[in-house]
């Protein structure tokens, strides 16, 4: 085992998120002990959270709307973009996606998403790279919970629409998040989801599941 999967095991508890069961995954609960033992091991203050020890609401909501449509991934070439733990890249595995892909930019959510797809009995290709501005790799991209800061938000958005408007079925989870745009968006599903103190500033949350549409 690698020291990061090594970190991974050791400081999260095999589970699975309330909305969507079926995954299981390496999880923690305590968010700021875990970001502080974070910053020990990597010897570096002032890390992100550790993002990849939790399915976010996001993340939970967009997995169970896979789940419950196995038809709009089945036999896709699929992405999930800034998949933290992988939930919803190993829901698309499940589901019997041609390929999946899960792209993330924090070596330690590779590492998870790795191992948690080991749990799951399914292959899972991680690409450990800002794969935004890549057109026509995939035939269905899912985000959750991706619009939780400004900069990312402006990063990503161009992007997400361009693909929408090309063709690819992109389609993203938000509980409300500050930076989610107010257009270009068809609402799908709604979902209630149970999440964590340590995260959230209350035990549920309604996270909307959409379509981008590409228009403005
Ligand atoms: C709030 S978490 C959501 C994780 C997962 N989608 C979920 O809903 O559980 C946001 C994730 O985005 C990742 N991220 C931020 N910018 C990214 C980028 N440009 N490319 C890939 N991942 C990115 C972070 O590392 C983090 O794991």
């Amino acid at each position: 085992m690698t020291q990061f999967a090594d970190f991974i095991v050791s400081h999260t508890t095999p589970s699975a998120p309330p909305a969507c069961p079926e995954i299981g995954l390496h999880l923690a609960a305590d968010a700021i002990a875990l970001w502080e033992a974070t910053e020990i091991f990597l010897e570096r203050p002032n890390l992100p959270p550790p993002y990849w020890a939790f399915c976010w609401a996001g993340g939970q909501a967009l997995t169970r709307y896979l789940l419950d449509n196995p038809a709009l991934v089945a036999g896709k070439r699929v992405l999930d973009f800034a998949a933290g733990c992988g939930a919803s890249a190993i829901a698309a595995a499940k589901l019997g996606a041609a390929t999946v892909d899960a792209a993330e930019i924090d070596d330690l959510a590779i590492e998870a998403i790795t191992l948690n797809a080991a749990l799951n009995g399914v292959a899972v290709t991680t690409l450990r790279a800002d794969v935004v501005g890549t057109l026509g790799r995939w035939d269905v991209v899912v985000a959750g919970d991706v619009c939780y800061e400004r900069p990312m938000t402006d990063h990503i958005w161009p992007w997400l629409k361009r693909m929408a408007e090309s063709g690819t079925l992109v389609l993203m989870a938000d509980p409300g998040r500050a930076y989610l745009p107010k257009h270009g968006l068809t609402e799908l599903a709604r979902h209630t989801v149970a999440t964590l103190l340590t995260l959230e500033d209350r035990e549920f949350r309604e996270v909307v599941v959409y379509r981008l549409t590409g228009a403005s």
